[in-house]
């Protein structure tokens, strides 16, 4: 039998994410409402699109980030459920007919597929709520402005010039010819805009300061669009069972993706380069960045 050997870097991530998922998961159980309780389709498919399934990587960026600044980890755990509410109800709605028309999700039937598209629609409205119920809560240790920023922040990566925006402009891309910069425009506004999202909750939650802001900020940015080409990329050269989502759907549906426009050797490099610059912008922490290099690894090295 062959050996495996583990690089202690690599091994060590696996151990604090290993302790860490089962955390994210149960806080996220608490924080949804139980499925006894009315309207108990509506909360049973929050559950359900919620719920077991998932890489939590918004999560884990939240966590990873107040560790570089050394906040606490129970005020990042209802902060970490925020950004992945908000990200859920992304997904939910991406998935619905009048979007990606997806049937898969996570390995399992899409929401609007497990129930409908009416309670697929409030899923998503339901969880972007919660997610703001979320962030209200009160924070300890952080001022009352300080925490108005974050919600701010939170609600304009989700908003029409975040997340929703970016999510328009993929659907009206669809069939037409743009160029890197018009799709670099959108990956960073419907994807990279909650990614940043989630690492800039995790520094303020640990109070950072304006340099760290600043440096986390950039870090963020390159991560976020390196999630989405690599995303391109994954459509293209997975397989459904491995991706657990529906692969090949960005070529059928005559999307402009970083894979179409510049061929597959050409968007690999250009990941490699979005992860040295990621991983460059988090010099100014030294080993306390640890966590947040290794999930720039992590979201470069993905295959799902
Ligand atoms: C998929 O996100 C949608 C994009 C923003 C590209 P993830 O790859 O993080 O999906 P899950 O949460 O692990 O299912
Ligand atoms: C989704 O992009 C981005 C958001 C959900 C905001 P995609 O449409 O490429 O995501 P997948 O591939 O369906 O997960
Ligand atoms: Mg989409
Ligand atoms: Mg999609
Ligand atoms: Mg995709």
């Amino acid at each position: 039998m062959k050996r495996v050997t583990m690089n202690p870097e690599s091994s060590d991530f696996a151990r604090w994410s290993a302790e860490l998922l089962p955390q994210i998961e149960s806080a996220l159980a608490a924080h949804l409402p139980p499925e006894s309780a009315a309207p108990q389709r509506l909360h049973a498919a929050m559950r359900y699109a919620t719920l077991g399934g998932g890489k939590r990587v918004r999560p884990l960026l939240c966590h990873a980030a107040s560790e570089a600044v050394g906040a606490s980890a129970e005020s990042i755990a209802v902060l970490a459920s925020a950004v992945e509410c908000i990200h859920v109800y992304s997904l939910v709605h991406d998935d619905l007919p009048a979007m990606d028309n997806d049937d898969l999700r996570r390995g399992r039937p899409t929401c609007h597929v497990a129930f409908d598209e009416a309670t697929a629609l409030l899923v998503g409205d339901a969880l972007q709520s919660l997610a703001f119920e979320l962030a209200a809560r009160p924070l300890p240790g952080v001022s009352a402005e300080r925490q108005l920023q974050m919600i701010h922040l939170l609600a304009s990566a989700s908003g029409s010039h975040g997340m929703a925006g970016g999510q328009a402009i993929d659907i009206a891309a669809v069939g037409k010819q743009i160029s890197v910069a018009e799709l670099e425009y959108m990956h960073i506004r419907k994807t990279g805009a909650l990614i940043r999202a989630s690492v800039l909750l995790g520094a303020h939650a640990g109070n950072a300061d304006a340099s760290a802001i600043d440096a986390l900020t950039h870090y963020a940015n390159r991560l976020g669009l390196l999630f989405q080409v690599v995303d391109d990329i994954l459509d293209a050269e997975c397989d459904s069972a491995a991706l657990g989502k529906t692969a090949g759907k960005d070529q059928a549906a005559d999307k402009p993706t970083y894979y179409s426009l510049l061929g597959s050797a050409a968007a690999h490099a250009a990941a490699e380069q979005l992860h040295a610059d990621a991983c460059t912008a988090l010099t100014p922490f030294g080993a306390r960045a640890i966590r947040l290099k290794q999930l720039a690894d992590f979201v470069m090295k993905r295959r799902h």
